[in-house]
């Protein structure tokens, strides 16, 4: 650590070199560093990017303090409640809200586009069962790149929407695929009489000896659990498929490589974290242990599904999510569940707890989506995949935004540590 200082003149025209500000639409203004380099010699230093905005964008805006969530400007809470998952996608993937005629086309689209190639199904035997269903989405999402030659013409805005809408109309099938092939059962093809929830999950638990029936219950949370997902601005995956498609990368390989950041446990596998945990308490009496542990300081141990680098409140998606696990647990005649019984006295403890006010620690997303999908029939391992069927609409809109922006290359600078010019002597 250096004892020097440097002063930068931000927004002060008058100055030797000063900074401008850009100002958002909402959120905090940010100090343009562009010609910092240039003009005074100086990098910013920001490892993870914590103050740093790597780029503009109108798709998401989170209000970490208010413990708000807006997709195109839309409270989270009121798309949840009155919208559809395609409805949002529309929105998320171009600006607004569709019409009836836009929302019908945008639909025959998904299904116009939902079949995986008789290739892409002969990948999944190259798989070991026993493979993990995000080791084997990585795959064959990035191979989809070798698919398409005739609509790679990705600045071509009709190969751009078709990419998007490629993706987002095939990754259910791809994940439940994933699932399927694991369990030893024949994969199964998109039924274009369901809608797009309903479809993801007769592809996951039909069976080739019985009709799939939709319980309207179940295709309801997971459609919630798609639209709550669906984005979340600049996080670690999202910025990676930017990042990778500012090389003017295939769309479907700068998916591919937001599905390999998404499966990291400090991202997408948080709420696998919060179900062991949960069951490892066991009943609410052992809570009050569990909380002293994740208040000492010399224990490594944290309660999982609570705090978030963003959220300084109560997470928006995570009450609404709440709501649904005790609709589905009731609907499923699972209300005495122990795991939520647990889960509802752990928030209730924290909630009230000096510490855990004092850091501003509430329960996020992922405290309650395990104990959803555990109910409705999803194995652990599935819960990132899920997770990863509905970012995908995230990932899209974000690509397709840095597309028609004509973004250029990333390339972030670094603060070298290592030696300094020394030679080799022999
Ligand atoms: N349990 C107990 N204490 C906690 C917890 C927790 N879950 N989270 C944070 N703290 C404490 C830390 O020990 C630290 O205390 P200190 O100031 O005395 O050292 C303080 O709160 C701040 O912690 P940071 O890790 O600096 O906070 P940050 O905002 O960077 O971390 C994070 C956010 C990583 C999510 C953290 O709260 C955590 O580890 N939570 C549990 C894991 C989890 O639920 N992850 C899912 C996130 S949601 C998502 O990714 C979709």
């Amino acid at each position: 650590m250096s004892n020097q200082f440097a002063n930068l003149v931000v927004g002060d025209a008058s100055a030797q070199n000063p900074l401008p500000i850009l100002k958002g639409t909402i959120g905090p203004d940010a100090v343009d560093v562009r010609a910092l380099l240039d003009k005074q010699g100086l990098l910013t230093f920001d490892p993870g990017f914590r103050s740093t905005a790597s780029c503009q964008s109108a798709i998401t805006y989170i209000d970490g303090d208010k413990g708000q969530l807006l997709y195109r400007g839309y409270p989270i809470e009121q798309l949840a409640a009155q919208c559809n998952f395609d409805e949002v996608a529309h929105l998320l993937m171009h600006g607004e809200l569709p019409n009836a005629e836009e929302l019908a086309s945008f639909q025959q689209d998904l299904r116009d586009h939902n079949l995986l190639h008789d290739q892409v199904l002969s990948f999944y035997r190259g798989f070991r069962r026993d493979a993990h269903p995000m080791a084997v989405m990585v795959g064959v999402v990035g191979a989809l790149s070798a698919f398409y030659q005739d609509s790679q013409d990705y600045n071509r805005d009709a190969d751009q929407q078709k990419a998007a809408i490629r993706l987002v109309a095939k990754m259910p099938a791809i994940a439940a695929a994933s699932f399927t092939y694991s369990a030893g059962r024949p994969i199964r093809h998109p039924d274009n009489s369901l809608d797009y929830a309903s479809n993801f999950l007769q592809m996951m638990f039909g069976k080739p000896n019985e009709p799939y029936i939709v319980d309207p219950v179940l295709a309801k949370a997971i459609e919630l659990i798609m639209i709550l997902h669906a984005d979340h601005e600049q996080n670690a995956s999202t910025s990676t498929v930017r990042m990778a498609a500012s090389s003017g990368a295939n769309p479907f390989a700068c998916l591919s490589a937001g599905i390999a950041t998404l499966w990291g446990p400090a991202h997408g596998g948080a709420n696998e974290a919060v179900l062991l945990m949960l069951e490892e308490i066991g009943s609410p009496e052992r809570i009050p242990d569990v909380v002293k542990r994740a208040k000492d300081k010399n224990d490594p141990f944290r309660l999982m599904g609570f705090g978030h680098r963003v959220y300084k409140n109560y997470d928006p998606r995570a009450a609404i999510i709440r709501d649904t696990t005790l609709n589905v647990l009731s609907h499923l005649g699972m209300e005495n569940s122990p795991l939520m019984a647990t889960a509802l006295e752990l928030e209730r403890i924290a909630l009230s707890d000096e510490y855990f006010i004092k850091k501003k620690l509430y329960p996020n997303v992922d405290f309650y989506s395990g104990i959803l999908l555990r109910a409705m029939g999803f194995p652990s391992r599935m819960f990132t995949a899920v997770f990863a069927v509905a970012r995908t609409v995230g990932w899209v809109s974000h690509w397709l935004e840095l597309k028609q922006e004509g973004h250029g290359i990333d390339r972030p600078r670094q603060l070298y540590t290592g030696p300094t010019p020394r030679q080799l002597e022999r």
